[in-house]
């Protein structure tokens, strides 16, 4: 499958598929929290094609939430509550175009969400919640699942525009942790 993605580079697509191929090895399902359209998302599962991993994706489908003060910032004013928005059916529709296994879908609030909302053990984790409030969160439902040596990546921690997401890793902090971190 050709990349097409509008809100993840062609270098950091590179980084997560090389990734994704890695966590292969580790035992454990794959999750995204923040899946959008699943540009992403369909990428990954295209990895994951001939194991017996699953994925497990995660949205709103009502686009980003509200922003917290921490999110403020000039040059992501474009960044707005329902922002992004996709639907359930229509990110379910291209896995099934694709001819690729279809994921555990699940619409929801990340704050909304319990363990049981997700696999038992994590091999690699991809967090691409924009906000402060969607980094702690899904941070908070995936860290006790990874397992040792698997793989947790977060997106737009170098991003200018979005300064919620690293304060929300910072606070949580990386130092210690028996899976791999990777802040894109
Ligand atoms: C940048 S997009 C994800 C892009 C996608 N990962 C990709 O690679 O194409 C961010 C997504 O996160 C979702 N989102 C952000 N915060 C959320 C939250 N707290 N709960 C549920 N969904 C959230 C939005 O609805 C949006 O679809």
């Amino acid at each position: 499958m050709s990349w097409k993605n509008d809100q993840v580079t062609k270098e950091e697509t590179d980084k997560i598929i090389n990734l994704a191929k890695d966590a292969l090895n580790v035992d454990g399902d794959f999750v995204e929290f923040g899946c959008y359209k699943g540009d992403t998302s369909l990428l990954i599962a295209e990895v994951l094609q001939g194991s017996s991993k699953r994925l497990w994706i995660y949205d709103s489908f009502e686009g980003l939430p509200e922003k917290s003060a921490f999110d403020e910032s000039v040059l992501g004013q474009d960044f707005r509550a329902g922002e992004l928005y996709a639907t359930k059916r229509e990110v379910k529709e291209r896995f099934l175009r694709a001819g690729l296994a279809v994921p555990v879908i699940k619409k929801a609030w990340f704050s909304d969400l319990e363990s049981g909302d997700l696999p038992e053990r994590i091999a690699l984790a991809f967090l691409d919640g924009d906000f402060y409030e969607s980094i702690k969160d899904s941070l908070k439902l995936v860290e006790s699942k990874m397992v040792d040596g698997g793989i947790l990546i977060v997106h737009d921690y170098n991003n200018a525009a979005l300064p919620g997401v690293q304060r929300a890793v910072d606070e949580w902090g990386v130092s210690g942790r028996k899976f791999r971190i990777f802040l894109l």
